[in-house]
């Protein structure tokens, strides 16, 4: 394909106008024009160079791409345990380390099931905002006391069949995980607590003195790391060679996070160094550079 036609294709792929691609290449508007049309008298080579590095550009950048999402084991299991607590009215826990698929996981959960609930906590969450957020997503008007709020909630939720889930739950502090089980036991609805393993010791507490809370969990999983079938899927998802796997397995230490930057930026730097495909020389290359 000659370049121009590169172009082009680029263009309307991305919507990309001529204003924007002479902000990009830094050369003028009319240029550009005259260039694709054939009717440019000035220096070609210049122009060609630059078209040519901005193209070689963009295919890097969207090389870079988050990956398409697969049905990996985190995933199931998280569906799983999502599904228990939501049917049968429970809490379940899932945790584990950072970059697994977690978050990735719920969200595909709450995708697919529109009648639970997603709160995305963090370490600025109380007791009082965490109930204001339940409030507000379902419809409410998120304001009020702790009492009205928690009557409006239970009120709402009451025998609705619906799961609440708490992504990054470890964030939360014993009374905000207190009030998820309240709205349990006033509402029978499902709990799905997710987040990394600390979340766990913060439901038993010092000397296990929570035990309340943590005696309620009725399903748990702690999810470790990523197995070689899940690395095969992904790598098939991507166009990739499964036989790679095992390599790819080891030099991601079974992160998805970490082998997902493993497996774009090893097809970028096997692009780099005139190899027609990744190799587990790649690979091995890549994590290093990686880790640095
Ligand atoms: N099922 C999946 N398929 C493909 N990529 C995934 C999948 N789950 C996670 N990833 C990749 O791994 C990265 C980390 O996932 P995330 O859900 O944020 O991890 P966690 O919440 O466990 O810290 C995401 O940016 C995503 O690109
Ligand atoms: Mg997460």
């Amino acid at each position: 394909m000659d370049i121009k036609t590169q172009l082009r294709e680029l263009m309307q792929r991305n919507n990309y106008s001529i204003a924007h691609i002479s902000t990009a290449t830094g050369i003028a508007k009319s240029t550009i024009s005259m260039w694709m049309n054939g009717n440019y008298n000035g220096k070609i080579d210049k122009i060609t160079d630059k078209i040519n590095n901005f193209i070689q550009r963009e295919k890097e950048r969207t090389d870079n791409e988050e990956l398409p999402i697969a049905d990996i084991s985190i995933l199931k299991y998280i569906f799983e345990i999502g599904r228990l607590c939501h049917t049968k009215g429970k809490i379940g826990v899932c945790a584990g380390k950072a970059g697994l698929g977690k978050t990735v996981a719920v969200k595909e959960y709450t995708k697919q099931y529109l009648d639970s609930i997603l709160i995305e906590s963090d370490s600025g969450y109380t007791a009082k905002s965490l109930l204001l957020e339940i409030h507000k997503r379902l419809g409410l008007s998120g304001k009020g006391s702790v009492y009205d709020l928690m009557g409006e909630v239970v009120n709402k939720l009451n025998n609705s069949g619906r799961l609440l889930i708490i992504d990054e739950a470890e964030n939360l502090p014993y009374r905000a995980l207190e009030i998820t089980r309240r709205i349990h036991d006033k509402t029978g609805v499902g709990v799905l607590l997710v987040g990394r393993h600390i979340l766990f010791e913060n439901l038993r507490g010092f000397n296990n003195q929570y035990d309340q809370l943590y005696s309620r969990v009725k399903y748990h999983k702690f999810l470790d790391k990523l197995l070689i079938q899940d690395v095969i899927k992904i790598l098939e998802l991507t166009g990739q060679n499964p036989a790679l796997a095992e390599t790819y397995l080891m030099y991601s230490d079974g992160n998805t996070r970490k082998l997902e930057h493993l497996i774009t930026h090893s097809i970028s730097i096997a692009r780099f160094n005139g190899k027609a495909e990744v190799d587990g020389a790649v690979i091995k290359k890549t994590s290093k550079l990686l880790m640095a």
